[in-house]
């Protein structure tokens, strides 16, 4: 990231944070974020996958929402979940999902069934993820701010052991400091992991802050994650890194059915598509729902031509 890209991100994050700006945004920029949102309803998210799938692309459904601190919308994002999945087997689709643990509850203590104290995201990640077991299907636990990590990376342990790991993975973020130890610590479980670059403000002393640092610890981790024999998804639109994992592959006997690419829902959609004609696997990753804004602004802070895009529709 250059000095002024570091900026950008950092003053894009800290406004879209800030109430006002949220209740202008929110008011006025549905018609905007549906570059990135495939609807409100699963019905809109269910037709996007028919419509990528006759492209020959995969999907990946996201039901937007993100940190709550009660039990009652904790327990009722769970319930959009559960319905989601239902619904998508119910269309003939094998749901494949991915849920943010800070929607479900993760850090609120409750009495579980069993009358001992348990956190409530590990209690609804159990029940989404068994919900997707059950059509075949796999759950993904997205990562968020660093704070998160451990929590994570404690609850998709005990998830593939319970559950295997062709139903369920993870996504670990380059620019995190601590991400190459602990994609060697997952190893033992040959784990299904997404790599990414890291959409979150961080400070220095857990992420690296220049692009130049992340990108190469980007291809360094999925090298590595590859000559261990793991599943790999490569979630990025940077099409030289794309090049580069496809030489790497190549070079090394790598399988095409080892690794996948994931880019958003919108983004790169004519990359999307040269990669599924080239004949790797392509998966879009499809938020719907009405809590879009958290994620809507993580992507315009991602590049400053998408916030004049913003404040041109605004105005
Ligand atoms: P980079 O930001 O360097 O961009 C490379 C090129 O891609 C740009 O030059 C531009 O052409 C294009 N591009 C990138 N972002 C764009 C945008 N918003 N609009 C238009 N063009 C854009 N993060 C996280 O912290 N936790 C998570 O769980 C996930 N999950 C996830 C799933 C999937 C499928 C993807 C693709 C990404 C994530 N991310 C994520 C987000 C990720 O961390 C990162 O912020 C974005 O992917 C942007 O980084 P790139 O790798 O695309 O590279």
């Amino acid at each position: 990231m250059s000095q002024f890209e570091q900026l950008y991100r950092q003053v894009a994050l800290g406004v879209a944070g800030n109430p006002v700006v949220e209740k202008i945004v929110s008011k006025q920029g549905w018609t905007l974020a549906q570059r990135f949102v495939a609807g409100e309803t699963a019905e809109d998210a269910i037709r996007t996958i028919k419509q990528l799938q006759a492209e020959g692309i995969r999907d990946n459904l996201d039901v937007l929402g993100e940190f709550v601190s009660t039990p009652e919308p904790a327990n009722a994002n769970t319930e959009m979940v559960l319905a989601t999945i239902d619904q998508v087997h119910a269309a003939g689709l094998v749901p494949y999902q991915s849920i943010k643990l800070s929607a479900l509850g993760q850090g609120q203590l409750v009495t579980g069934p069993d009358g001992r104290e348990q956190d409530l995201g590990d209690i609804n990640a159990r029940r989404v993820v068994a919900r997707a077991k059950q059509y075949g299907g796999f759950l993904n636990l997205d990562m968020e701010d660093h704070t998160r990590v451990d929590e994570t990376l404690r609850l998709f342990r005990e998830l593939v052991q319970e559950f295997g790991n062709q139903h369920v993975g993870t996504v670990l973020q380059a620019y995190l400091h601590r991400t190459e130890a602990d994609r060697r610590s997952l190893d033992d479980l040959q784990p299904n992991i997404r790599i990414v670059k890291g959409a979150y403000l961080e400070p220095e002393a857990a992420a690296m802050q220049s692009k130049g640092e992340i990108d190469a610890a980007y291809r360094r981790l999925v090298y590595k994650h590859l000559k261990a024999g793991n599943y790999c998804n490569v979630a990025t639109h940077d099409h030289q890194i794309i090049y580069d994992v496809m030489h790497f592959a190549l070079a090394h006997g790598i399988p095409k059915d080892q690794f996948e690419f994931q880019l958003l829902y919108g983004i790169r959609e004519d990359l999307q598509r040269e990669l599924a004609e080239a004949g790797y696997t392509v998966r879009s990753y499809i938020p719907f729902g009405k809590d879009w804004y958290g994620y809507y602004s993580r992507r315009i802070a991602e590049r400053p031509k998408n916030a004049l895009f913003v404040l041109r529709g605004l105005i």
